[in-house]
């Protein structure tokens, strides 16, 4: 099966090439009544635009969402919601040259392979325009968890080799995520790596970076085992974005390197009561929020890694259609990281992957759970 939906009760299909006319979404199973504005969707849209300074691309896209069905008076229907965002800055005649050559590092020699023709235009459905309609889709998703009390929150922890300060360390601070373009929680860390960036942008090059993401008020219980574990399916979710390489969930791979006895989560007597087993609290962790692929209750955590972008104006060998070896100075606009720009795409895939699961534990559970 074609692979351009994702979810289950929550569905949502995306649509759209970066230099056709449009990019969007189609969302089916999105529950009546949530109140949706447009303004929700703008908003994270242009959190998700290039932001200007050495870091990000100079393509200026208005990314204005159009909503064209499923909701009515600021309230969703329960009908599908169909979104479209019209692409403006579209420059095709930037990749001209790119029709006959194979970027390095990115996805033109596989989907020509697989398909057996592309759209060489920024990459046509490969390129990260694709996760604005992604953006979108999951603004809405994002409003069905409001409606719970969870919420969704990512920010830039590292870039080009730079990282920001952890939570509670250092000077830390994610309202400062808001106020620089890199999405740093820490103005030092910004200053750095801004530094490094223009360096890069200087040398031709690129860099790469890791996003962390916390969602809170997430319910106990969310996550279908045994495929459909909550990890597993975010897992997927977000290694589908372009340029994802790794995705670990609280300690991560340092877990590997750790003893039982340290990284167990003590469970502790939780505060509300509940029907059941009793609540449960736990003093750390390490598990990042999921036991057996079900939410505990305590905060979601992980971590993405995104390699350094592929399309870089430093020149490189690489090969042609016809087998021929050959110089490529990558044209057209470019970012030369996009970290700070996939912050918003995480918590996107965050949040449609919580959604279809919100809905599918009221299916699984329905007269045994609360
Ligand atoms: C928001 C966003 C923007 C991107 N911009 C670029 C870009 O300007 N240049 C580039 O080479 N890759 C860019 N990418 C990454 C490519 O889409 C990706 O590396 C490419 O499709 C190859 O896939 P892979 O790296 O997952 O194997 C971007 C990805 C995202 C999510």
């Amino acid at each position: 099966m074609a692979g351009s939906s994702f979810g289950t009760l929550f569905r949502v299909s995306t649509f759209g090439e970066s230099h056709g006319p449009a990019v969007g979404c189609v969302i089916d199973g999105c529950p009546a009544g949530v109140l949706l504005t447009v303004e929700d969707i703008r908003r994270d849209l242009r959190r998700r635009r290039p932001g200007g300074g050495a870091g990000t691309s100079p393509r200026h896209e208005d990314d204005e969402p159009e909503i064209l069905s499923g909701v009515y008076e600021e309230k969703t229907l329960g009908t599908p919601i169909a979104i479209i965002i019209r692409n403006r800055d579209q420059r095709s005649g930037d990749y001209d040259t790119l029709k006959e050559l194979y970027r390095p590092g990115h996805a033109d020699w596989t989907w020509e392979l697989k398909y057996g023709l592309r759209d060489p235009r920024g990459g046509g459905r490969s390129s990260g325009r694709e996760t604005a309609a992604r953006v979108a889709a999951g603004a809405v998703a994002r409003a069905v968890l409001a409606s719970q009390g969870i919420a969704i929150r990512a920010w830039t922890a590292a870039m080009g080799g730079i990282s920001a300060p952890l939570p509670g360390h250092g000077d830390f601070d994610l309202a400062e995520a808001d106020l620089n373009y890199l999405r740093v929680p820490g103005r030092d860390a910004a200053a750095r790596i801004e530094k490094r960036l223009a360096e890069l942008k200087e040398e031709g090059d690129s860099a790469g970076g890791l996003v962390s993401c916390v969602v809170s008020g997430i319910p106990r219980g969310l996550g279908e085992p045994v495929f459909d574990k909550l990890p597993a399916l975010l897992g997927q979710g977000i290694l589908s974005i372009g340029a994802c390489k790794g995705v670990q969930f609280g300690a991560g791979f340092a877990a590997a390197g750790l003893t039982g006895s340290v990284n167990n989560d003590i469970p502790v007597p939780g505060a509300a009561p509940s029907p059941g087993p009793p609540a449960l609290s736990f003093k750390t962790n390490n598990a990042g929020g999921t036991l057996g692929g079900i939410s505990t209750g305590m905060n979601l955590e992980f971590q993405a890694a995104f390699k350094p972008v592929a399309s870089i104006s430093r020149p490189q060998k690489t090969v042609d259609r016809r087998g021929m070896v050959r110089d490529l100075s990558v044209p057209g606009r470019h970012d030369v990281c996009i970290v700070p720009r996939v912050v918003p795409v995480v918590e996107a895939m965050t949040a449609l992957v919580l959604a279809d699961l919100a809905l599918r534990h009221r299916a699984a559970v329905i007269g045994t759970a609360p």
